[in-house]
């Protein structure tokens, strides 16, 4: 490992997904560790992730982690991401100097929740057909009771990238994902993707208030702020939130004003730093 590479342990925390969605996993955190230096990276140029093989993910993930232990010497990473931590979360525990948070689709509290035994899972195809999440319903599926309906959403965090959260085609790819699982008797959705809480108050109004949507942003914030937060408990001083992209800046930073929306004031976000792919490689393009 190159000296750079050694994680200080003060260092930032580190945290990526294919592009915008992983923002709604870094509010959860800024929430519950304000004073926490956050090093945030979105492959916007390959999202969205669900549609790539699990070996290009971990190929991204593995790069992306290099880079953010290299240059930012990260104490820890969070793979705010369901698709990448599915493809490749067993690989970067294994080979990172550092702990690894990784999140999953959050079957085990729509368990709890659910009255009518039916859950909708609404994921990417990758998440849905990964070894791991096949696994994580067998540990649940329990004695049978209750009943998972799997709901792959092509198109829905290509809508949050181009900025396209409320518009009626939006709305009519989620009526088309939702309303089977309703009609199937689901009272509970899992949002199983770091995208799908930005179309949140969308979600919501096509379920109808008698449904619960849960989502794993703030259990994952948690899981991070025991293992990280060693440093700077009920600070007040805003961390720094540095942003990177390897998609388009501009489209970029919109996305995620919309998404941090005041908790961006007083942490220095933007610019945005662009970052460029070359030969499986991450680098800087040199205005940052
Ligand atoms: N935000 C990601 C997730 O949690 C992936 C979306 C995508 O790029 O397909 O699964």
């Amino acid at each position: 490992m190159p000296p750079g590479s050694v994680p200080a342990l003060d260092g930032p925390i580190g945290v990526f997904d294919s592009g915008l969605g992983g923002l709604t996993v870094v509010r959860e955190m800024i929430a519950q560790m304000p004073g926490e230096a956050i090093i945030y990276v979105g492959d916007s140029c390959h999202a969205p992730y669900g549609t790539h093989g699990e070996a290009a993910i971990r190929a991204f993930s593995l790069e992306i982690t290099r880079f953010l232990l290299d240059r930012y010497r990260c104490r820890g990473i969070v793979v705010a991401c369901n698709t990448a931590t599915s493809a490749a979360a067993e690989t970067l525990r294994f080979q990172l100097p550092v702990p690894v948070v990784g999140m999953e689709p959050a079957v085990k509290p729509a368990a709890a929740v659910t009255k009518t035994g039916k859950v909708g899972i609404l994921a990417t195809v990758g998440t849905l057909s990964s070894a791991r999440f096949a696994a994580l319903l067998t540990r649940f599926e329990g004695d049978g009771t209750v009943e998972f309906l799997m709901q792959p959403c092509p198109g829905l965090p290509e809508a949050v990238e181009e900025g396209r959260a409320d518009t009626p085609e939006t709305r009519a790819l989620v009526e088309k994902y939702v309303l089977p699982l309703l009609a199937q008797g689901a009272d509970t959705l899992v949002l199983g993707c770091t995208h799908y809480p930005v179309l949140r108050p969308l979600i919501a109004a096509v379920a109808g208030p008698g449904v619960t949507l849960i989502d794993t942003g703030a259990a994952v914030a948690r899981r991070a702020a025991a293992l990280f937060d060693i440093r700077r408990p009920g600070t007040k001083t805003p961390g720094r939130l540095t942003l990177h992209t390897t998609g388009d800046r501009h489209a970029f930073e919109g996305g995620a004003r919309a998404i941090l929306g005041e908790m961006a004031e007083n942490r220095e976000v933007f610019p945005a730093c662009k970052l460029l792919w070359r030969n499986g490689e991450l680098t800087t393009d040199g205005t940052n």
